[in-house]
């Protein structure tokens, strides 16, 4: 048996990979009151493995939402604040948010906005969650038509990555966490790329090691930079034309995963960057390789593009009315707040769209 990794700054305590929720049994055990916010799937199969692993939680309170992206709203947070008051939560009082990133932005959300902030923690029970929603911070929900449109950074006083929990998740969402491990190795890790190259992630057997180098690629760039004034904006690699697109899909009845459209936006974004930093073509065409080999394209069309840029408007990453975008140098390296011009955006889609290989466009 591997054993986590831990790290205890000022303010967070992370315990990441296999054991790590034993690891923290004591501290979980020294909180004076606790309640665990779950959604019907993690009050199913992860709640069980929670309290097997900490009987001391057995006796705590729970508050029961609704999974899915369509409830990481207002309206959900609203149900959550009603929750708490009912059970006479206070400022000590921590929230355990157990579940995907779902469920740790909302909870977070919560908790950070309850009588102007009470603790949480997370325990994600995702890839997507362990790797990178419960890190950093960053919580919210969405307001209309767009992504986290509301939200606040505010740290957990931990976070705790056990893949005892991944036993139970769906196919598609391991694909979808594996679109942020891609990203990490994208931007930051090339040492990590080179064990992702030629793999499919439904035949990867040894995930504690990728987690937890993914977590900790993750941690590193939060705690150089908590508030996204720069090098952290890196992580949005992918992600200007992927929030676009889940927007996009989140209005449809053809719902995808969040990592679904990062994998659509990472061909987008590497293929823009290829334009504006002369990425090698052989690369490019490598990043494209690995990510078909993991997920099928989306089915926009050529039509759809003109809303799908409309959406991009709404991003938090804009500056002087130019969409910033963060941008690969090469495998392993990127830059942020690089404007692109809108036509670039839209041959980017095209090229998406028409499967274009790099040097035929
Ligand atoms: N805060 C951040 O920095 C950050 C970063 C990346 C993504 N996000 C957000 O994270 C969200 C996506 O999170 P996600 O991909 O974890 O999806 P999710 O939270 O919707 O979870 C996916 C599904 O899996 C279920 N589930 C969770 N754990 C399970 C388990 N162990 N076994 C069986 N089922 C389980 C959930 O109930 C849900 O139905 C998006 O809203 C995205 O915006 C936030
Ligand atoms: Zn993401």
């Amino acid at each position: 048996m591997n054993s986590p990794f831990i790290l205890d700054t000022d303010t967070v305590w992370y315990a990441i990979g296999d054991g790590s929720l034993e690891k923290s049994r004591n501290r979980l055990a020294d909180f004076h009151r606790v309640i665990i916010l779950v959604d019907e799937n993690t009050e199913k199969f992860c709640l069980p493995v929670l309290l097997t692993q900490v009987p001391e939680l057995a006796s705590c309170n729970l508050i029961r939402v609704t999974s899915g992206e369509k409830n990481k709203n207002i309206a959900q947070s609203s149900y959550i604040w009603n929750e708490l008051t009912r059970l006479n939560a206070s400022r000590d009082t921590l929230l355990v948010n157990l579940g995907g990133g779902v469920l740790t932005d909302s909870g977070g959300f919560a908790a950070a906005t309850f009588k102007r902030g009470m603790r949480f923690l997370n325990i994600p029970t995702t890839l997507l969650g362990m790797v990178d929603a419960a890190i950093g911070g960053k919580t919210g929900v969405d307001f209309h038509d767009f992504k986290n449109q509301v939200g606040l950074f505010v740290n957990p006083v931990g976070m705790i990555a056990e893949p005892l929990f991944l036993k139970t998740l769906e196919e598609k969402q391991w694909q979808s966490g594996f679109a942020e491990v891609i990203k990490y190795a994208l931007i930051m890790d090339r040492e990590l790329w080179s064990k992702l190259e030629g793999n499919r992630y439904a035949e990867i057997v040894d995930w504690n090691p990728i987690i937890v180098k993914s977590a900790r690629n993750k941690i590193d760039i939060v705690r150089f930079d908590a508030m996204e004034k720069g090098v952290r904006k890196n992580l949005n690699f992918g992600h200007t034309i992927g929030h676009a697109l889940e927007s996009y899909y989140l209005k449809s009845f053809n719902e995808i995963t969040h990592g679904m459209a990062i994998a659509a936006g990472m061909i987008c974004e590497a293929w823009i960057s290829s334009k504006v930093f002369e990425m090698e073509c052989t690369q490019l065409d490598e990043i494209v390789q690995l990510i078909d080999a993991n997920f099928e394209r989306l089915d926009f069309e050529r039509s759809n593009i003109p809303a799908i840029i409309a959406l991009m408007q709404q991003d938090k990453k804009m500056r002087a009315n130019k969409l910033l975008f963060s941008l690969l140098r090469k495998i392993g390296k990127a830059s942020h707040d690089i404007e692109v011009d809108e036509k670039l955006i839209e041959e980017s889609l095209y090229f998406y769209i028409d499967r274009k290989k790099c040097n035929q466009i």
